[in-house]
């Protein structure tokens, strides 16, 4: 039976591909490559001695899609990764998110449903929890779930509860909901990594990009938050740390050990880091100085937030192990190493 990952070509999907083939599990990658490209195979391949299954294939053609799971009867769980992510650009043409995002899931819940596959593990976000209140720092699994401030957030929210009353109408179905904080940095070996199109969004693609010269400057956005040192506080997870979450997961639900129907949880390092020590990180590993310069805030963004992630360490037994420091060196790695390859 087999592992069916969505999404698989992207920065989570690839670097938790390696991890399941590590672990032995039997794959299929599904991706329509929109923001992704067909190499990061050979990087998973140059890794693992091993070349994923991959079919191209966008989740968001139901036909398509339903021909799929007709063709492929040996699915026995869906790690659903395929999504856009980028918080901007879904203020800017939020139906292209609420399309994408929400039509994939529901053909994929629909193909569930209809060929009886039970396992799911969904790619959520801290983003469901909006601003915390101060007094919900670190926030639990438990902590209210704010407005979304952006409908790429709001489609994670959506995503949860069409899961959950899919399960409540199909009480075989079973899945878990994985609550990232801020994933960065890459493989360690340097194959695979983030790859983002054009200007990077993210803090970590846009310190390395300027560190390598592709950027004149970082901008810091925002230096008077009510934080220690005035600039915003994120809870950085290491990518392979965060896909060792998704094997753990997997397995959890394929072997029936889950103690709910659905279960949610927070993937963090459990700490707050401000912008200006994620910057001090990546100086002080790769011994590299950041050209930065603290700006405006950036619209949208919030001022705080990490995760308490007691229930995932003592749950699934699993722990973010990896350092910011060598976070930031695997990031920096890749970033030399994909200028290089050019
Ligand atoms: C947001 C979402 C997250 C989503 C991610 C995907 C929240 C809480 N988080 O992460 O769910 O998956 O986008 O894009 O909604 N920064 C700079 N300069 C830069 C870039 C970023 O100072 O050039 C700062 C930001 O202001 C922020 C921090 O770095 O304080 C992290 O930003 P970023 O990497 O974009 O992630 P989030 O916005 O936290």
């Amino acid at each position: 039976m087999k592992v069916l990952i969505t999404g698989g070509t992207g920065y989570i999907g690839s670097h938790t591909v390696v991890e399941l083939i590590d672990n032995k599990n039997d794959l299929i990658i599904l991706d329509n490559l929109s923001n992704s490209s067909v190499d990061v195979l050979d990087g998973i391949k140059k890794i693992t001695g091993k070349k994923p299954y991959f079919i191209k294939l966008d989740l968001t053609d139901t036909k398509a899609t339903n021909d799929f799971f007709d063709n492929n009867t040996d699915i026995e769980a869906i790690i659903h990764f395929a999504a856009y992510k980028a918080v901007n650009e879904s203020v800017e043409n939020p139906l292209m998110y609420y399309k994408n995002n929400l039509i994939s899931l529901m053909n994929i819940l629909t193909n569930m449903n209809k060929h009886d596959i039970r396992n799911l593990v969904f790619s959520s976000s801290c983003t469901v929890y909006g601003q915390p209140d101060k007094n919900n720092l670190p926030v639990t699994e438990n902590s209210p779930i704010k407005k979304a401030n952006s409908p790429y957030g709001n489609t994670k929210q959506i995503s949860e509860d069409i899961i959950i009353d899919t399960l409540s109408a199909n009480k075989n179905l079973k899945a878990i909901f994985l609550r990232y904080f801020n994933p960065i940095g890459a493989h360690k070996s340097s194959f695979i990594g983030e790859l983002p199109l054009g200007v990077p969004n993210n803090l970590v693609p846009f310190i390395t990009q300027t560190a390598i010269g592709i950027r004149k400057q970082l901008n810091v956005f925002g230096g008077d938050y009510n934080t220690p040192d005035g600039t915003a506080i994120r809870d950085y997870i290491n990518v392979v740390d965060l896909a060792k979450a998704h094997v753990i997961a997997i397995n959890r639900l394929i072997n029936n050990k889950n103690k709910s129907q659905y279960e949610i949880f927070n993937l963090g390092t459990g700490k707050g880091v401000s912008v200006l020590e994620a910057i001090k990180a990546f100086e002080k590993s790769t011994k590299v100085k950041l050209n930065y310069k603290i700006v405006d805030r950036r619209p949208g963004d919030i001022e705080q937030v990490w995760a308490d992630t007691s229930y995932a360490n003592s749950e699934l037994g699993w722990k973010a192990e990896t350092s910011l420091e060598d976070t930031m060196l695997s990031a920096w790695n890749w970033e030399k190493y994909i200028r290089n390859k050019k």
